[in-house]
């Protein structure tokens, strides 16, 4: 690595350091995903909460059925930006995604700003998900009368305070990851096709019981929701509008941001890079084609719950379950809660993955303690980070109400991806001969439509959010003037061989 002791405003990683992975390894993890695995890692990680639990609760609260528009401009967005972090991955396919991709494009404090909001979102997505898996569960169990022992009964399905559950799903998660892709892998296939197999069944019975009529309300009659009226809970775009109401069109674009949750996920893939089969390549078409999937899967799932019931028939505790058992079909609630606990479980599952990747590409930079980009050498998987991150998942999920800050993720996100819009704009200014698996059409209008559309998104989030995310960062930007800025390998010159045995080594390691 070379020497730059330069500002931190100023240094950039070297493309050649950052793709090193495919010149001289920098690292040992496995190479484990071929392409199919990264399409299943998108789904498997993008269909969750979003679609089983916010879909419904944005309907009754937000957009009404508008909710098939929120989820189609969440979905738009979602692809233009997919698009850009395709052709960033297919020329650095590296572990950190966004954060590499700037820290080489933009510099290292910019670098660090997007790793430090990229890690917020994973975590807390991380933490929600698992709250969110812990309602279904015993949900689950209290329709089949499974009946809960009464030492259990105040701390399973809890939505704040200690879980069980969550706590479980966690734990037995965070050992998996732990132990090696390669062991996640398998039991993510077999979960991912369960899950496709419910949500198949979901659209199939639901467009039997449709009923257009309940889709006549596009937009629905906007309507005063008390909460909005106190700043804090407004949405930056209606505090500048005065708009306080809630449905109506103001409604489905409040809506599409929150529902843009239900996307996380497709940006994760490209943290798999490291340990895929032809990265530059197969990742940017792992991203594009998980994404389309599932952009296809929610849009019928929509369609068909927002069909099936009148919005304001929706039942906030079990939204898409409540629309199959007011038409009667009283066995698919026991197929939704399965494939709800099925498909939340991949979620977090390969949260944990990303996020590993993600602490282990700054760590391995030297902007967390290098202890963290350790590579275990039996299970070839950064073992030390994915055991810190499980005890952070556990202590935010347990101590923190986290089931009301999805919209937290959803701000890191979008930023994240305004960074990697951004950074497709100026690579190809300032680094265009550098070889790329993938290129993002029409740019620069594509990557400028992408920054715009998550922009639009993060102005329909509400105050409250803006207000956590500015305090997050501001924090991050502390941690790295005291730590990130000194112990950055750029400015202490690195110090370790290209090929460092306590860091990786050459070795591949397939199935
Ligand atoms: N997209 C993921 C979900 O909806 C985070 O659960």
């Amino acid at each position: 690595m070379s020497e730059d002791r330069s500002s931190s405003i100023t240094r950039r990683l070297p493309p050649g350091t950052a793709t090193e992975r495919w010149t001289g390894a920098r690292h040992g993890m496995a190479t484990t995903y071929r392409r199919a695995d990264l399409v299943v890692l998108g789904v498997g990680v993008m269909i969750g909460a979003g679609i089983f639990s916010l879909a419904g609760r944005q309907a009754a609260t937000m957009a009404g059925p508008g909710v098939i528009l929120s989820f189609m401009i969440a979905g738009i967005t979602s692809m233009l930006v997919a698009f850009c972090i395709a052709e960033l991955s297919s020329a650095m396919p590296a572990s950190g995604s966004a954060y590499t991709f700037t820290y080489v494009i933009f510099g290292e404090v910019w670098a660090w700003i997007v790793g430090w909001a990229l890690v917020m979102e994973l975590l807390v997505a991380t933490a929600v998900v698992a709250r969110a898996w812990s309602l279904y569960a015993a949900q689950m169990l209290a329709d089949l009368r499974v009946p809960i022992p009464a030492p259990l009964a105040g701390v399973v399905g809890q939505t704040e305070g200690f879980d069980l559950f969550t706590l479980l799903i966690l734990v037995l998660l965070v050992a998996v990851v732990a132990l090696g892709a390669r062991i996640g892998l398998r039991a993510l296939w077999i979960i991912v096709v369960a899950k496709l197999l419910t949500i198949g069944a979901v659209i199939v019975i639901g467009a039997l019981h449709f009923d257009q009529g309940n889709l006549t309300a596009i937009p629905a009659p906007p309507a005063p929701v008390p909460a909005a009226s106190e700043t804090l809970q407004s949405s930056v775009l209606g505090l500048l509008f005065g708009q306080t109401d809630a449905f109506g069109w103001f409604g489905i674009f409040a809506a599409s941001a929150t529902i843009a949750f239900a996307y996380i996920g497709f940006d994760v893939v490209a943290t798999a890079a490291e340990e895929a089969e032809d990265a530059p390549r197969a990742v940017p078409r792992g991203i594009i084609r998980s994404l389309m999937v599932t952009t296809v899967i929610y849009i019928a799932v929509a369609v068909v719950m927002v069909g099936m019931t009148s919005y304001d028939e929706i039942d906030l505790n079990a939204p898409l379950a409540s629309a199959f058992r007011r038409a009667g079909v009283d066995f698919m609630v026991h197929v939704i809660n399965i494939g709800a606990v099925l498909g939340l479980t991949t979620v977090v599952l390969v949260l944990l993955v990303g996020l590993t990747r993600v602490v282990f590409a700054m760590a391995r930079d030297g902007l967390f303690p290098r202890s963290l980009a350790k590579v275990n050498r039996t299970y070839h998987s950064p073992t030390r980070a994915t055991l810190v991150i499980g005890l952070a998942a556990v202590l935010l999920a347990e101590f923190v109400p986290v089931l009301t800050l999805e919209p937290l993720v959803v701000i890191g996100a979008l930023y994240t991806f305004i960074a990697s819009a951004a950074g497709v704009i100026r690579m190809r200014r300032t680094m265009p001969g550098l070889p790329r698996g993938f290129r993002t059409p029409f740019s620069p209008y594509v990557p400028a439509a992408s920054i715009l559309a998550c922009l639009w998104l993060m102005v329909n989030l509400q105050v409250v959010t803006w207000l956590y995310f500015a305090v997050w960062m501001a924090f991050g930007l502390l941690v790295y003037l005291l730590y990130g800025r000194r112990n950055s390998l750029l400015a202490t010159g690195g110090g370790r061989p290209a090929v460092d045995p306590a860091y990786g080594n050459r070795g591949r390691h397939r199935r």
